[in-house]
């Protein structure tokens, strides 16, 4: 399965796609991950991402394609992933369509994950995640069984450097600007999947198996 999923920050991409991936066997390709990764290993790669992601700002599209493209190259992208955060401007959406059909292949859907807006700040700023496992909590949501420690490897929990609610809605903003429009692009490919993210997470997890089974 080759999907997508789409959504506002806090929407619930990253916490609906570990049990996405782990369902269907496929790597979780989330480009905000490759960049908090280069970020951490002080590439010249995450410097430069680091002064856009700090203020909200979508890194440029030149540095983002060519990381997805080669991740996608990968033996274990082949027959299927996920991709979370990425596309996220119509030229991202273009490009990736294009490498698609050069490997002979297209997604097969676009999971559309919405949430109403006042519910996104709270989401993003009460968010703790973990540097050793990537796992994602939040303080009053899916908190932890122990305050600030990962359940799966004990390691303390952190709160991410962009989830400030001056930072995180610059970032609601720049997606109703520039990542939005990629809902009509693929309702025009038929590929669009809604779901309704105010849900609790398990019931949201439920409507995306359903609903990907009903194509
Ligand atoms: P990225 O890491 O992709 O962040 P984002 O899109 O802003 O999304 P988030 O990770 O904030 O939210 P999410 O939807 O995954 O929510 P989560 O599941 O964690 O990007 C960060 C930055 O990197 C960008 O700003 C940009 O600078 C750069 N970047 C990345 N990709 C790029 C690209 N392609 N092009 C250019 N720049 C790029 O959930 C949030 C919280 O809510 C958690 O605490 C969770 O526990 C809780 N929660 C989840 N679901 C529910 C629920 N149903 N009910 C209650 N609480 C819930
Ligand atoms: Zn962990």
């Amino acid at each position: 399965m080759k999907l997508v999923i789409l959504g506002p920050p806090g929407a619930g991409k990253g916490t609906q796609a570990e049990s996405i991936v782990e369902k269907f066997n496929i790597p979780h390709i989330s480009t905000g991950d490759i960049f908090r990764e280069n970020i951490k290993n002080e590439t010249e790669l995450g410097t430069k991402a680091k002064s856009y992601m700090d203020k909200g700002l979508l890194v440029p599209d030149s540095l983002v394609i060519e990381i997805v493209e080669d991740r996608l190259s990968k033996a274990d992208a082949k027959d299927g992933f996920l991709l979370d955060g990425f596309p996220r401007t119509v030229q991202q959406a273009v490009s990736l369509d294009a490498f698609l059909d050069k490997m002979g292949t297209n997604l097969d859907r676009v999971i559309n994950i919405t949430v109403d807006p006042a519910a996104l700040i709270e989401r993003a700023v009460g968010r703790r995640v973990c540097k050793t496992c990537g796992a994602t909590y939040h303080i009053k949501f899916n908190p932890p069984k122990e305050e600030g420690i990962c359940d799966k490897d004990g390691t303390k929990l952190i709160q991410r450097d962009d989830d400030t609610e001056e930072t995180v809605k610059t970032r609601i903003q720049v997606y109703s600007d520039q990542t939005s429009p990629l809902i009509d692009y693929y309702k025009a490919q038929s590929l669009i999947l809604n779901i309704d993210g105010n849900q609790a997470i398990d019931k949201v997890f439920s409507d995306i198996e359903n609903g990907l089974k009903s194509k």
